[in-house]
């Protein structure tokens, strides 16, 4: 599934928008693009980071939904494994070799939790999140049934208003019985504050991630007087993971945006005040776009649209470039405001996505280049596995 075509596929057209040694300016577009070198550095750098405070990282794979950007972060960043929302993402995963998968999210459905339950099957310690004791009835069933083993994590609900119980009583009652259920093990605590990753404010990030801090060191002490371990405690972002690895109480970061950045998370600032992409993370991820008119002497229109690209937390931006602005998009056609006329058609810009994983969900490739040149082509494996 995750084999690279050979040449002879590439040459009788098979349906890729480049193939190794082109120049990046052949890249059929509108394509998602990796500057290499970037996306190495802030693997390498997040993977430093963990280990010199003593953290694990289950790198979140959402984000980037590719086999081969996992075993990147595995092999370059030390990874333990990765994170998924979806059980398909998981099992994709799981086939591509990753030996270590977490669905932090909850498996409710009866054939989810099935697939799930085979999933060690595919040489994969698998886990997910429980935040229902009635999940964890289900959940034993099916590994029993396959003669498997699901660990589960209690996940707390620590601010972003989703899933999760929020009374330590609630994470002591379902961690004793995934503990005395068969076929579960009882892994840990899941606690991520999803709802402030965002905000500008470093300061604002800090006082939402303490709440956590304190709700998971509370949680901690209530399993500890049960008698319960807690193997991993998992949460952090990238707009968070220095409070949880200096909080003495995590263990595992989750982070997904840092490897590939986007143009809502870049602006984001860090504790001196510095957008978070001017020094902290590299833009490694891009919508490479051409312009494909020029009819209006104001107006470059771009082939990168909605179809290229998630809105949701804004426009992109256009790396590199001050005198020309992406200002609106439709279906298949994005708008360039080109006041100096300085574009013409089949030139070629780089667009920074407003949000990086419904981004790379909805592209097929990653073209990978380094030095002007295409050095690898990957499948974005779990493009929209979403079940
Ligand atoms: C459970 C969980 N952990 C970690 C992350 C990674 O966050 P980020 O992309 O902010 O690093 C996410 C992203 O939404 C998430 O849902």
């Amino acid at each position: 599934m995750n084999k690279q075509p050979s040449f002879e596929e590439f040459e009788v057209g098979f349906d890729i928008p480049a193939k190794p040694g082109m120049d990046e300016s052949e890249i059929q577009t509108p394509s998602l693009v990796l500057d290499l070198d970037a996306l190495e550095r802030n693997i390498k750098k997040m993977g430093d980071y963990a280990k010199a405070h003593g953290m694990r990282h289950r790198v979140h794979g959402k984000m980037h939904k590719s086999v081969d950007v996992a075993k990147m972060q595995v092999e370059l960043g030390g990874a333990c494994g990765v994170c998924c929302q979806k059980v398909s993402e998981a099992e994709v995963f799981a086939r591509g070799g990753i030996k270590d998968v977490m669905v932090s999210n909850q498996v409710t459905e009866p054939a989810k939790i099935d697939r799930l339950a085979r999933m060690p099957k595919l040489g994969a310690r698998t886990l997910c999140c429980v935040d229902d004791p009635a999940n964890v009835a289900d959940l034993s069933a099916a590994a029993q049934k396959h003669g498997t083993q699901i660990e589960c994590l209690v996940e707390i609900d620590c601010g972003a208003g989703r899933c999760g119980v929020t009374s330590t009583q609630d994470v002591v009652n379902i961690a004793k019985m995934i503990d005395a259920a068969e076929g579960l093990k009882f892994a840990g605590i899941q606690a991520y504050q999803g709802a402030m990753q965002h905000l500008d404010s470093y300061a604002e990030r800090e006082s939402k991630t303490h709440v956590a801090i304190d709700m998971v060191k509370d949680a901690i002490a209530g399993l500890k007087a049960n008698g319960l371990e807690c193997d991993i405690v998992g949460g952090g972002g990238t707009g968070s993971y220095y409070f949880e690895s200096n909080s003495g109480v995590f263990n595992e970061l989750q982070c997904g945006s840092y490897a590939f950045m986007d143009a809502d998370y870049g602006r984001i600032l860090d504790k001196d005040g510095k957008r978070i992409d001017e020094g902290e993370w590299e833009n490694a991820l891009f919508i490479l776009t051409t312009v494909m008119s020029h009819a209006k002497a104001d107006k470059a229109i771009v082939d990168a649209g909605l179809k290229a690209q998630s809105v949701d937390s804004g426009l992109p931006t256009i790396y590199g470039r001050d005198d020309v602005e992406y200002v609106k998009c439709s279906d298949e056609h994005g708008v360039v405001m080109d006041t100096k006329a300085v574009l013409k058609v089949n030139d070629k810009l780089k667009l920074v996505p407003g949000h990086c994983d419904p981004t790379c969900n909805v592209h097929d490739w990653y073209v990978g280049v380094r030095g002007g040149k295409v050095e690898t082509v990957w499948p974005v494996s779990a493009r929209g596995k979403a079940y």
